[in-house]
């Protein structure tokens, strides 16, 4: 919903038609209601992020049925949200022919970024960037 990756930020191979056009109004509203703290859309291609702004978590959350294949459950109190991510259960040739699809594009395509080439170091950092373990969970302490 709202630009989260950098290519998101700078519109680079129209990654902004991912998000909100309106995404800053959006925020305005929503930031005005204390009793929202988080938001979830997606999907995207991109393993579960969030940024934080105000008060508010704005939850992108990945693609089930293409790279990476995950879901993510959320658990919420009034101290905090906690979400892990999980890979979605199928043959190992699914999931792996799934990411080399997503690693097929050239540099001006999505998911791909000039950050990001079709090299094989471009190959990692994407990967890093769309589903590196780190993206599996967290932990958000709420006010
Ligand atoms: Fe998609």
């Amino acid at each position: 919903m709202v630009p989260n990756t950098p290519a998101e930020q700078t519109s680079e191979n129209d990654f902004d038609k991912f998000v909100l056009y309106n995404a800053d109004a959006v925020k305005t509203i929503l930031k005005q209601h204390p009793q929202v703290i988080m938001t979830l859309s997606g999907h995207r291609h991109l393993s579960t992020r969030y940024l934080e702004e105000d008060h508010i978590a704005y939850f992108t959350m990945a693609s089930t049925v293409t790279w990476p294949l995950r879901y993510t459950v959320f658990e919420v109190d009034k101290k905090q949200i906690t979400y892990n991510t999980y890979d979605i259960r199928c043959d190992p040739k699914v999931r792996e022919e799934a990411k080399q699809n997503m690693l097929a594009v050239d540099t001006k395509t999505f998911p791909r970024t000039q950050a990001t080439p079709n090299t094989p170091q471009g190959n990692q950092d994407l990967l890093d960037l769309i589903s590196s373990e780190s993206t599996k969970s967290g932990k958000l302490s709420l006010p």
